[in-house]
């Protein structure tokens, strides 16, 4: 039943490909739901869990669930970080500590930039071809420490790496679809720019229901864009301090995951927004931007440009940029002086 459910909303149901994923952080919130996911997922045949504690725990348990995939977990002893990655060829890292009401997603920089740093240098020396994907935040300044390392170890490719931006995409289409009374499968809302706050930038004028709501403006309109683009603290306020969005974006990763490996597997035209290496505002000085883009089996086939603008999606686009780019530079000199 769940699988059914979970292959309606846009996983694969056929299985042509043969893909290795590791989930490092996979004993966390995110980690957890994740790796059971992937595990569900029939083009998935390994799913390796590594954290720095009890991750054998979770993958026996995952062992469990009658899917042909195998699961096997891995602490930092023995190896087990080099044994978690070698032969992987997607690494999804929610590795991290998350947020607690008050905090920004900034405020989480100090911890998780050397955690991202030094789980990128294990991927550059255990399986530089792989797929990376980073989920702990700040994503807008983890992804480009990430691509400094790897630079530094002479294995980057902006292909194979990208900042997991998808639960923006689910928020806004699952919002859009309420205020709209849509079923959310159907509505299906872009979201570019960065992960935080004003670098959220949903484009309602390009989906049918979110044009409609542009068009009333209003109130309205600037409590929708704002939910979007807060809708992380909706969750830290609720939550109370234990922590920040897992299950929704345990899904939200599930799914982008499932994007790469139909790519992987041959299917053309595979399209999600995720945030990558990018040209579309390489002249104003940001290097990474999250936009449509297109998968194939190498990753990153084609960045999409972000199509025609309303004036108000133009200023939020005019907002997004400054902080994107501080956020983007603070990675950059973190690895330069770490
Ligand atoms: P969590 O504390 O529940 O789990 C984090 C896990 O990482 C823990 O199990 C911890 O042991 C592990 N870990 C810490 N250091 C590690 C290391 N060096 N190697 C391997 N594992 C390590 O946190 P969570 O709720 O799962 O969130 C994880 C991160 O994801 C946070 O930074 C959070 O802000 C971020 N996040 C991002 C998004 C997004 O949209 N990109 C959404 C939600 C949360
Ligand atoms: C989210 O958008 O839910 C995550 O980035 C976690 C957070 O800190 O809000």
């Amino acid at each position: 039943m769940i699988a059914k459910h979970i292959s309606q909303r846009g996983f694969a149901t056929s299985s042509k490909s043969n893909v290795h994923v590791t989930v490092l952080g996979a004993t966390g919130g995110i980690g957890q739901p994740l790796a059971m996911l992937l595990k569900q997922n029939p083009l998935v045949t390994r799913v390796n869990c590594y954290d720095i504690r009890g991750a054998p725990g979770v993958a026996a348990d995952l062992s469990h669930i009658n899917t042909p995939s195998v699961a096997e977990g891995f602490g930092p002893d023995n190896n087990g970080l080099e044994k978690a990655l070698k032969g992987s060829e997607i690494v999804l890292i929610p590795a991290g500590v998350p947020r607690k009401p008050g905090m920004t997603r900034d405020d989480l920089f100090n911890t998780n930039a050397s955690i991202v740093r030094d789980l990128s240098k294990a991927v550059a020396e255990y399986c530089p071809k792989a797929f990376v994907g980073i989920i702990s935040n700040p994503v807008n300044s983890t992804v480009p420490i990430s691509a400094e390392v790897l630079k530094k170890a002479g294995v980057y490719d902006p292909k194979r790496l990208a900042g997991v931006t998808s639960l923006d995409v689910v928020r806004a289409s699952t919002f859009v679809a309420g205020l709209a009374n849509k079923d959310p499968k159907d509505v299906n809302v872009t979201v570019v720019g960065g992960h935080s706050g004003v670098t959220i930038v949903p484009l309602l004028s390009q989906q049918k229901d979110g044009a409609a709501i542009v068009q009333e403006g209003g109130q309205k309109l600037a409590d929708l864009v704002k939910r979007i683009q807060f809708g992380g603290d909706e969750v830290v306020k609720a939550k109370d301090g234990a922590g920040s969005a897992t299950l929704s974006m345990a899904y939200a990763a599930a799914v982008f995951a499932d994007a790469l490996m139909r790519a992987k597997s041959g299917e053309s035209g595979v399209t999600t927004p995720a945030f990558v290496e990018s040209p579309l505002f390489k002249d104003q000085g940001v290097d990474y931007f999250a936009s449509q883009v297109t998968f194939d089996k190498n990753g990153v086939s084609k960045i999409h440009d972000l199509g025609k603008l309303d004036a108000s999606e133009q200023k939020l686009v005019d907002a997004c940029l400054p902080e994107l780019k501080k956020n983007i530079e603070k990675g950059v000199q973190f690895v330069a002086q770490n």
